[in-house]
């Protein structure tokens, strides 16, 4: 098994070049897995990255009776044939916060579920009330006994209108995988429209599903009585895509990422030629470079088709490089600014103001010092940062939450010439 442990050593300061492959969308993958739960035929997935959380998902999904199997690398056989439990296994599930997704397929597939409250990353509140009340409102019971949230139907779900406070990415899909094999017709408002939940809309209706309106902020679904065993490729991850790109400008470098789909990441390409990066899109390519002075921004990190939560902190780091002052707004997450104090200890300049805030001068030079990986994407730009640092050498620490969502970062980092270790 691949090696996803200790911390990373970074000698910084050298120009990223070359070409780097991006894996599948990590965060898609986790919707599909789940949605493999609603049929008794085998979903084979391809292009499935080899990270952390998906092994968990793995654990998550055989808990309930599941087989998962790697057919060969990047090819996940799932069959829910013979499921014997609508509960995970508590230890696997409640650190993933993408297991909640089990809830609405079981749902689905069983008329009953339950599963612990889900954790995840340390970025803020993370309310789950956008599923519960979905749920309720296609007529099942939802209760809570302790940690675990309950939700029965003592009839077949029957089709409704759900209204959702917020757009969860999390939320909509669970709600398409209740809806699916309900009766009759259900209307999602307030959706989220982001490229996974697209996928996820996407690998339902191979399965037989009939969906609407996926990748807006409305989605229809007409209930049907039976879905299919499917294959299914995960679209490419559009976070790892814009980490190599946010690295090639840091870095003074050129990089080509191939194997990506550029039109998910216009929000980010845009900032990027605003701050004077020089950024390509061909098919699916990306060319990113930089080799002038960088300006500053304003970013705000919003739902798709906003600047993704998760590039905030990578974003960040960049514009400890711009030549003024920089102002970094999280609306998506109410506490993810937390590694700003780790990116003191390189020597940015970056003052909270709340939580959702932080302002950036630059440029300033960054130098190696010992640091911690807090989530995977905070890991992600401490390890960026740890490669603009021209003098001494970083250390980033608990590289394994990277590693759930980043496939062999530190190896691809090292084909584009970076000097970077794991110890
Ligand atoms: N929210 C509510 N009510 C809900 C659910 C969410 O108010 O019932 C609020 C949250 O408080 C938060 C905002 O909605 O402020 C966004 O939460 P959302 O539910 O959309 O996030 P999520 O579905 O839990 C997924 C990704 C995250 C990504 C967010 C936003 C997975 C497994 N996780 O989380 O990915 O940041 O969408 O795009 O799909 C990551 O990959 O590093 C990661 C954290």
């Amino acid at each position: 098994m691949r090696q996803r442990n200790g911390s990373l050593v970074i000698a910084g300061g050298r120009p990223l070049k070359g070409t780097v492959g991006v894996s599948g969308s990590k965060n898609a993958t986790l919707g599909a897995m789940a949605a493999a739960l609603l049929v008794p035929e085998e979903c084979v997935l391809q292009n499935v990255p080899d990270i952390g959380d998906v092994d968990q998902m793995a654990q998550v999904l055989r808990s309930l009776g599941a087989t998962v199997e790697w057919a060969s690398p990047h090819v996940l056989r799932i069959n829910a044939a013979k499921l014997h439990s609508s509960s995970p296994a508590m230890e696997t599930a409640s650190s993933l916060r993408g297991s909640f997704l089990v809830m609405g397929a079981l749902l689905g597939r069983l008329g009953e579920a339950s599963c612990p409250q889900p954790g995840g990353d340390v970025i803020g509140q993370r309310p789950i009330d956008v599923h519960l009340s979905g749920f309720a409102a296609l007529g099942a019971d939802v209760s809570r006994d302790g940690d675990q949230f309950i939700a029965r139907a003592k009839k077949p779900l029957e089709g409704a209108t759900i209204f959702a406070d917020y757009p969860s990415v999390l939320g909509t899909q669970n709600l398409m995988l209740a809806a699916v094999t309900a009766r009759g017709r259900t209307r999602i408002v307030n959706a989220a429209a982001e490229p996974e939940v697209q996928g996820s809309a996407e690998m339902l209706i191979r399965m037989g599903a009939r969906i609407t309106g996926h990748g807006s902020h409305t989605i229809e679904v007409e209930g049907v009585e039976r879905l299919r065993g499917c294959e299914y490729e995960i679209i490419p991850d559009r976070l790892e895509a814009g980490t190599y790109a946010i690295a090639a400008a840091l870095t003074g470098g050129e990089v080509e990422v191939t194997g990506a789909c550029p039109r998910h990441l216009e929000s980010l390409t845009y900032k990027l030629r605003d701050a004077g990066v020089g950024v390509e899109a061909a098919g699916d390519r990306l060319w990113a470079r930089s080799d002038g002075e960088l300006r500053p921004l304003t970013i705000q990190a919003l739902p798709y088709p906003g600047l993704a939560t998760d590039l905030q902190a990578m974003v960040a780091v960049l514009l400890t490089q711009a030549h003024g002052v920089s102002y970094v707004h999280e609306r998506v997450f109410d506490n993810r600014l937390l590694y700003a104090g780790e990116l003191r200890k390189l020597g940015a300049d970056v003052v909270t103001t709340g939580t959702t805030t932080a302002i950036i001068s630059g440029p300033t030079p960054l130098h190696g010092a010992h640091v911690q990986a807090l989530d995977v994407r905070a890991g992600a730009a401490l390890i960026l940062a740890g490669l603009a640092a021209a003098t001494g050498r970083t250390e980033v620490t608990d590289v394994y939450h990277v590693d759930r969502g980043y496939e062999r970062l530190d190896e691809k980092l090292r084909s584009l010439g970076a000097q970077v270790q794991r110890v």
